[in-house]
């Protein structure tokens, strides 16, 4: 997990635990989240070089994520935050904080690090040369509100970029369902999703999401406001307040709706109209080998090389333009080792819509990461390549068996488009 994620879990995990009795719980838990990450930095030797840093984790799952580990993070920032909640409640005549709580707090925290833990598995090219795949497992534990029902699925997933979404969108429904017919003869099964539009009160094809189960990028931002931070808006007007966390629904209110339509309106805007960033190296001969590569090993079947805008109300500018996203905006069926076990409307537990793949070259510099797939698994392209199964499985073993001039050429590529 990245260390956001650990951090807004230790933020909860920290309030659920002691908010009563220390003030600054979230915060605390926050950092104790990370603890065994922030401890990585004094026992890695090279942990300040650009090639190490703290998200090359070179020690990971060594002693800092370890029980011992832990015990001795746990002493650690027990001590430091005791002594400086002590020291702030004393400045403000306040009694100081059980100590056995902060404790608790730090405990529970550190830990629900570990339990977030990876596992790896090994994986050889043809030459002999082995790379470490890694696999997210998730445990949910100490539920505030009782065990979870036994109809909830759950699936980790990551954010993915949000730009070039409008040409995207534009795409005739009858140029995709086209991909589908011709992939037939190509030997892959791209399937379209079929989805609620909750706007236009109709099944419509989906488009946006890893599994595609969102038709437009409106009805996207509403739920995800909705959904991710509770933000109601006019197509999501009641609070999502689950019936158990009673203290959720005695919150006052903001706006009704919170989201205004015509701020709706202008992140709807703002989400098509983001530019899609230029492609570089393009003179450089890898580029051109990598392209070829790429397309010899039928990457390009799924990954499409070139779309064209159709019609966008409101974005008469983007008609007609030819675009380089290398998407399908299908889904495939890419074998059990990526799946999630979790249908969403027509797509199945082990399907996944193609990613696009523009930009790709820039999530370090714009995100400060180069988490890949669903679940963010794939740390580099390799990875992400190497994790491919079911209706990719071929287009993964002409990669994994290629020369490693060409893998190199095809990493070149995919980092420049
Ligand atoms: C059968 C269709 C298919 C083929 C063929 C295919 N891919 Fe993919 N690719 C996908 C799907 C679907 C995903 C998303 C899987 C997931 O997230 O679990 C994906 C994910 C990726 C990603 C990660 C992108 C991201 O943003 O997370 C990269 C990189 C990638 N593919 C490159 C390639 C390359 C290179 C090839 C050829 C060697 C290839 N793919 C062949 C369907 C395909």
């Amino acid at each position: 997990m990245d260390n956001l994620a650990h951090a807004l879990v230790g933020a909860a995990l920290g309030r659920a635990v002691a908010d009563r009795a220390v003030r600054g719980a979230a915060v605390t838990g926050a950092i104790a989240g990370n603890a065994p990450d922030l401890a990585e930095l004094f026992v890695t030797p090279d942990a300040w070089t650009p090639r190490a840093g703290v998200s090359y984790l070179v020690y990971h799952r060594g002693i800092t994520h370890s029980l011992l580990g832990a015990a001795v993070e746990i002493v650690a920032l027990t001590a430091l935050a005791g002594a400086m909640l002590t020291w702030w409640a004393r400045r403000h005549g306040e009694p100081a904080p059980a100590w056995r709580w902060i404790a608790a707090c730090v405990a529970t925290t550190v830990l629900s690090h570990l339990y977030l833990d990876w596992q790896e598995v090994p994986a050889t090219f043809g030459d002999g040369e082995r790379v470490m795949l890694r696999k997210p497992r998730l445990r949910i534990e100490k539920l505030n509100f009782g065990p979870l029902g036994p109809e909830v699925m759950y699936s980790l997933r990551i954010a993915q970029p949000t730009f070039g979404l409008g040409l995207l969108e534009a795409v005739s429904e009858t140029d995709i369902l086209a991909l589908a017919e011709r992939q037939k003869s190509q030997g892959v099964n791209g399937r379209p999703n079929y989805v609620w539009d909750a706007i236009g009160k109709r099944v419509a094809l989906g488009r946006f999401g890893w599994k595609s189960n969102q038709p437009s990028i409106k009805q996207q931002i509403a739920a995800a406001l909705h959904g991710d931070i509770g933000v109601t808006s006019s197509l999501y007007d009641k609070e999502n307040c689950p019936a158990v966390q009673k203290d959720c629904a005695y919150q006052p209110p903001g706006n009704q709706p919170e989201l205004v339509d015509v701020n709706w309106e202008e992140l709807e805007f703002w989400t098509q109209a983001l530019a899609v960033p230029a492609r570089r190296n393009v003179v450089e001969p890898d580029f051109a080998r990598g392209e070829r590569v790429f397309n010899e090993a039928k990457c390009s079947v799924c990954h499409v090389p070139e779309m064209k805008a159709g019609v966008l109300p409101g974005l008469a500018q983007i008609q007609g333009q030819v675009f380089h996203a290398y998407t399908d905006l299908l889904l495939h069926d890419m074998g059990e080792a990526l799946a999630d076990g979790r249908p969403d409307f027509k797509a199945g537990p082990r399907d996944w819509r193609t990613p696009p793949l523009w930009g790709l070259g820039l999530s370090q510099t714009v995100s400060g990461s180069t988490a890949m797939l669903h679940d963010g698994r794939g740390r580099n392209v390799t990875e992400a390549i190497l994790w491919h199964g079911g209706e990719a499985e071929g287009a993964r073993e002409a990669f994994r068996n290629m020369p490693k001039a060409d893998r190199e050429a095809l990493l070149k590529f995919l980092s420049s488009i």
